[in-house]
């Protein structure tokens, strides 16, 4: 399967989805991580510590992606109108993260009328939200839901595990975060609605 992650908005959790449904996938087939922003986002997080999965730029996938079973692409924010189609007709699912404000909201509404014209495979997926007693997620999903687009049952908590994970270039799990397993499970939930229950 082929992941691309996709969004208007900077900033939104594109690079942190990429690395951890890498890492979900990759415990159940060999993954690919193809880094398609020039920021190098996810190939940095790779070099400061260790991922456990092959991160590469575009340019290399060409060569390694016939190696892998499942594929995920991690993408610049703002992609052009060329670049959007592009992107959706080189992939099997594209997830838009956003967060539950409405500075990622709107763009993410724009984003996703084109998804719905090209029929393209996708799905909002809601980033850093906080818990109780904030209702910003439970709105958004509302807003997300009433315009009918497709959206994950699962959201992905606002957890400075993230960004320790982030810093010591490994996967959340692999933190010393109290919050570490309810973070990874976030994403594993994420995993499980993409290909099934497995046991990762
Ligand atoms: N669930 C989360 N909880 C807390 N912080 C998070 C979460 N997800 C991401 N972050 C942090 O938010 C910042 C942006 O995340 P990330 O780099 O994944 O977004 P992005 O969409 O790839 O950004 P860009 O558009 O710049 O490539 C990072 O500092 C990251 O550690
Ligand atoms: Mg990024």
């Amino acid at each position: 399967m082929i992941i691309t992650l996709l969004s208007f908005k900077g900033g939104v959790g594109k690079t942190t989805t990429a690395v951890h449904l890498a890492a979900y996938l990759n415990a159940i087939a060999p993954t690919l991580l193809v880094d398609g922003d020039q920021n190098r986002s996810s190939l940095h997080w790779n070099e400061r510590g260790n991922l456990p999965f092959k991160v590469c730029d575009e340019k290399e996938a060409v060569r390694f992606a016939r190696s892998y079973e499942h594929i995920v692409i991690d993408t610049a924010a703002q992609p052009t109108k060329d670049e959007l189609k592009a992107f959706i007709n080189g992939c099997d699912l594209l997830i838009l993260p956003t967060t539950a404000d409405a500075l990622s909201l709107g763009p993410t509404l724009e984003i996703s009328k084109d998804m719905l014209r090209s029929g393209a495979q996708f799905k909002v997926l809601l980033t850093r939200v906080h818990p109780k007693p904030s209702d910003a997620g439970a709105e958004a999903r509302a807003l997300l839901n009433a315009v009918g687009l497709p959206v994950f049952d699962a959201e992905i908590r606002a957890l400075r595990a993230f960004e320790h994970a982030a810093v010591q270039g490994v996967v959340v799990n692999q933190t010393k975060d109290k919050y570490r397993n309810i973070a990874w499970n976030c994403y594993k939930k994420i995993g499980e609605e993409i290909c099934g229950k497995n046991e990762v």
